[in-house]
């Protein structure tokens, strides 16, 4: 079903019961036991195994939710604690009887580790409970973050992996506003603070690659036969550190693509997301210049940027676009409150301030979105743009905007530790069971 906006309905049945997924790492000897604890277990869908450190490096890339570790398969608690530094997910490490305190009390300080237990104690059945429970509660955080919407758990998963994965639309429904020159810049300012990322066109034709010196192929065409990670990693260009998605290369095939995609299907933006953070990326700019597009790019994104020109046609234009997203498409995409932020580009003298554009706004809608930086006009960005060149590094007012852009929204989330001490105001329970120690 589709309504005035193309929006398919998004299939509310696929609510967050999928499968955790998880890794099993193990030397091969140990495999077998805990391949099999966790094997039959409809709630687990074991997405690799893993029998030594390296092997095991090679597959975090996958992205699982769970870890259950044999703590042997490291060389000794230094490694483990460098390879699982950046895990976002629940480890569960078992260890052979034994094992000095020390070193047990070394795996307990690593974050994302949340049992270790001795083999001799270990009751698999009660840990594939626990570890479980644990997941689900991180999904439950991460969808509440998220806007509370079922249809999206599968970008949700993606988010518990990636805290601060920015999935961000560059829109507006106003033609000519400056949406592209945002996005771009903005996309540039991220990679510039060394965040994987990439930038994707949403136009037909997308003006994008001749403007950065790409070329038209390969696009978006190429993704959409093949959306995976790997689909997506063939179908980029490199701009020096910044990855680029050429958009569509004509009208034909940006009507089909969406007219024919429901929201929910691999090749639609929601997809999209979900691919790109598995493929590594932190950060997604979507530069929204096709209408037809905005409302699954809007139902992609985390986070929404409304780029206004300074006179009552922005105000106007940027009314329209909060109504879309705030009452049209409500409950269907994850940009909370918090997330939609207001632009002001082009302002000069004879026009509204940036601070008469939202005063006009929030007169009009009281969830008008907060401004976020204003772009003067600056011949600069114009002739840039002709001599094809990005405007971010020959306009330095357009810099300093998007930096002030990426100083809000790619400051460093606490990692979860921290957020678990700051909810608790105070540090992970370790109870002591005579030899053997478990923290909750
Ligand atoms: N702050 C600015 N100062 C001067 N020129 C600007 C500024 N911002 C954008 N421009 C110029 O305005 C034109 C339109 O900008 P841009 O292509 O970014 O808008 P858009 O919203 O993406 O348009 P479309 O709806 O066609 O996709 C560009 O040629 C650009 O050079
Ligand atoms: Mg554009």
């Amino acid at each position: 079903m589709s309504n005035g906006w193309g929006v398919h309905s998004p299939n509310m049945n696929e609510a967050p019961g999928n499968p955790v997924q998880l890794i099993v790492a193990a030397p091969a000897a140990a495999m077998g036991a805990l391949h099999q604890a966790f094997a039959g277990d409809a709630r687990f869908q074991i997405i690799a195994t893993a029998t030594s450190e390296d092997d095991l490096a090679a597959k975090l890339h996958l992205g699982p939710e769970a870890l259950m570790l044999d703590a042997t398969v490291f060389q000794g608690p230094d490694t483990m604690a460098n390879m699982l530094a950046g895990f976002q997910g629940v480890a569960y490490v078992v260890l052979p009887d034994g094992v000095p305190m020390e070193a047990v009390e070394a795996v307990q300080n690593i974050p994302s580790v949340k049992q270790v237990v001795f083999y001799s104690q270990a009751n698999f059945p009660l840990m594939a409970g626990q570890l479980y429970d644990a997941v689900i509660a991180i999904r439950k955080v991460a969808i509440s973050a998220h806007g509370g919407n079922p249809a999206f758990a599968m970008f949700q998963r993606s988010a518990v992996r990636m805290a601060g994965f920015r999935a961000i639309s560059v829109w507006n429904p106003k033609g000519g506003v400056g949406k592209s020159t945002v996005a771009i810049a903005l996309a540039m300012e991220a990679a510039n603070r060394n965040l994987p990322t990439l930038l994707a066109g949403l136009g037909g034709p997308d003006p994008n690659p001749l403007i950065l010196g790409l070329k038209s192929e390969p696009n978006f065409n190429n993704w959409r036969m093949n959306p995976t990670p790997e689909g997506l990693k063939t179908s980029i260009q490199k701009l020096d550190i910044l990855d680029v998605l050429a958009g569509f290369p004509d009208p034909v095939s940006l009507q089909s693509y969406a007219a024919e995609t429901g929201v929910n299907e691999p090749e639609s933006l929601v997809g999209f997301m979900h691919a790109a953070t598995l493929a590594g990326y932190a950060v997604v700019v979507l530069d929204v210049s096709a209408q037809e597009l905005a409302p699954m790019a809007i139902a992609a994104s985390n986070t929404l940027i409304l780029v206004s020109s300074p006179n009552m046609d922005g105000v106007l234009g940027t009314i329209e676009g909060v109504r879309v997203v705030n009452d049209v498409l409500a409950g269907q995409h994850s940009i909370g409150k918090g997330a939609m932020h207001l632009v002001v580009n082009r302002y000069r003298n004879a026009t509204y301030t940036p601070k008469e554009v939202l005063q006009m706004g929030m007169n009009m809608r009281q969830d008008f979105p907060p401004l976020l930086a204003a772009i003067p006009d600056d011949p600069a960005i114009e002739e840039a743009i002709n001599n094809r060149r990005p405007a971010y590094q020959y306009s330095e007012p357009l810099r300093q905007a998007v930096q002030r852009m990426g100083d809000a929204l790619f400051a460093p989330m606490p990692t979860r530790s921290q957020e678990r001490q700051q909810a608790t105001g105070r540090k992970k329970r370790v109870i002591n069971l005579g030899f053997m120690r478990l923290r909750i």
